[in-house]
């Protein structure tokens, strides 16, 4: 099997001047699992790097970088899945740690349980070993000032906002093992213990050998509503391709719940897809050692690995 990746930094609303931060941080994180897999990694792996790739780059909203809830502080919430066995890590709601991808998966081959949240999780990192940072140095002043302009207008984040920002990825390795990994800060001024779908198994991602994987990225209360990444693999399982499927979920979701998302999907072939029901979302794939990468709808820019690297 030829590795393929495909990853996702979030589907929203991207003001210009991001755009091409956004491009490039993608890009790296496509590369880099890109990288490990034709080294013969795991999918599991690929993903998991792809995604700290994107939680350690403060324009995305995961890990460094993630948005305030209305207290003003980082709660991050991730899953990982490897679709070998359906074997699943999650956590929800943690705070002061770099990254969230990483406790999720101690959480699936450590212990017995897929999600831990919380202070539940916060113990469990600490007596994996994991280095506790500072709350405060997960805060980037632009997401301090999205918390700002969020409590001075009074909006209502949860009900008119996507997770933009949000970053995951899926893959498929040489032994033809697939996994997926979703991470993200959630929404800008949630309530405090708000838990989104990227904590959650079959709406944040899922990942299954004999069909294939999906991470998802937008409102999370919508995606949960209809278990976005879930459907969209039954869809396969009914003969539909990635991009079929990744329609039908998405156009299920906006019919059904009035919400918005994207999505990254891919098959137990190496096809694969981006799809995306809001104006935008950022996105890169690597297949035979080509780089390809959007943020538009029908946008995709194609260029050789050799060259991206040089780059
Ligand atoms: N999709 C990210 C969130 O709603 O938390």
């Amino acid at each position: 099997m030829k590795p393929v990746i495909v990853v996702h930094g979030g589907a929203g609303v991207i003001v210009k001047e991001y755009e091409e931060r956004y491009r490039s941080g993608v890009k790296r994180a496509a590369l880099k699992g890109y990288d490990l897999l034709k080294q013969g990694g795991s999918a599991l792996t690929a993903v998991e790097e792809a995604v700290v790739v994107m939680e350690d780059d403060s324009n995305f909203n995961a890990g460094y970088g993630s948005v305030l809830n209305e207290e003003g502080e980082v709660e991050m919430d991730a899953i990982i899945m490897d679709g070998k066995n359906l074997a699943t890590g999650a956590v929800s709601a943690v705070r002061c740690i770099a990254n969230p991808i990483k406790l999720a998966r101690l959480v699936m081959e450590k212990t017995d349980h897929v999600l831990l949240t919380a202070n539940g999780a916060a113990l469990f990192a600490k007596a994996q070993g994991v280095p506790e940072v500072p709350g405060e140095k997960l805060i980037t002043e632009r997401s301090k000032e999205r918390w700002r302009k969020n409590i001075e207008s009074n909006s209502n984040p949860v009900a008119t906002q996507v997770g933009l920002g949000t970053v995951g990825a899926v893959a498929i390795d040489s032994e033809g093992n697939l996994a997926c990994a979703t991470s993200t800060g959630g929404i800008s001024n949630k309530m405090v213990g708000r838990v989104g779908d990227s904590a959650c198994v079959g709406s944040g991602g899922y990942a299954d050998n004999i069909v294939g994987a999906t991470s998802t990225t937008g409102h999370g209360e919508s995606i949960m509503k209809v278990i976005l990444a879930r459907l969209i693999l039954y869809h396969m399982e009914q003969g539909k391709t990635p991009e079929e499927a990744a329609d039908a979920g998405l156009n299920y979701m906006k019919t059904k719940v009035e919400g918005l998302a994207g999505v990254i999907v891919i098959n137990n072939s190496g096809d694969w897809t981006a799809r995306f029901s809001t104006k935008q979302m950022t996105w890169a794939a690597v297949k035979e050692d080509k780089l390809q990468f959007g943020i538009y709808h029908g946008e995709t820019q194609t260029i050789s690995v050799e060259e991206a690297l040089k780059n």
